[in-house]
């Protein structure tokens, strides 16, 4: 399973990078106004950074305007990825761009139909947003089994990059289910690696073998 990290928050990209955990960022216009900074320059400072792709969605709704967009967001590193909403028009602008050699995430993914179709549209990566159908009382981890369910029937490529994730129980369901990306907030990427039992046995074995007197090397 790829791990993506899903900010716009340089910082703490570099940190996780640092720490061998990334294989790609997401980002959205809600990141980037969070984050304070010129949307070109952050983008150029993510994708410096790290070496897989880095989502940078577009914020036209036609798809002339999308186009022109993307075009200008591919400018910015190789290692950009498309993000197109799942309207017709980012369907069409998917085909366009995909077609064109260039990584494209269809985002704003909320029912198996929609993954069904920028699947036929070539993406390489649908984004279903677990989150947000949690918050409206649906179970989110219904859609990601739905979508791998009908990816595995027809042997389509598109990725099913799990989005929206708000909790470590999110990414255990998402991969147990067999989503191929997750991309989840620093705070919560971080949140992995803890366990109460992995604090308080290292904590033990420190006391003891400071008992020993002795030092390794
Ligand atoms: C995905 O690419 C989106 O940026 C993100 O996961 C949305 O998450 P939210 O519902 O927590 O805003």
């Amino acid at each position: 399973m790829k791990f993506f990290v899903d900010t716009a928050d340089v910082a703490e990209i570099r940190e996780l990078n640092d720490n061998g955990l990334l294989d790609g960022v997401t980002t959205n216009p809600s990141l980037i106004m969070k984050s304070g900074r010129d949307y070109r320059e952050v983008t150029k400072e993510i994708c410096d950074i790290v070496d897989g792709p880095v989502s940078a969605e577009v914020t036209a709704t036609d798809f002339d305007g999308m186009m022109k967009e993307a075009a200008s967001l591919s400018e910015i590193a190789d290692n950009i990825c498309i993000k197109v909403p799942l309207t017709l028009d980012g369907l069409k602008a998917c085909k366009a761009l995909t077609d064109d050699g260039r990584l494209v995430n269809v985002t704003l993914c909320f029912s198996a139909n929609q993954a069904l179709l920028a699947a036929k549209a070539g993406a390489t990566f649908i984004s279903p947003f677990i989150g947000r159908l949690d918050d409206i009382h649906l179970d989110g981890m219904d859609l990601i089994r739905e979508i791998r369910q009908i990816y595995d029937n027809y042997g389509f490529e598109t990725e099913i990059l799990a989005a929206s994730v708000r909790t470590a129980n999110h990414v255990k369901e998402a991969a147990l289910i067999g989503a191929d990306v997750v991309t989840v907030p620093p705070a919560t990427l971080k949140s992995l690696v803890k366990h109460p039992l992995t604090d308080k046995g290292l904590e033990a074995f420190l006391a003891d073998w400071a008992k020993t007197g002795q030092q390794i090397g």
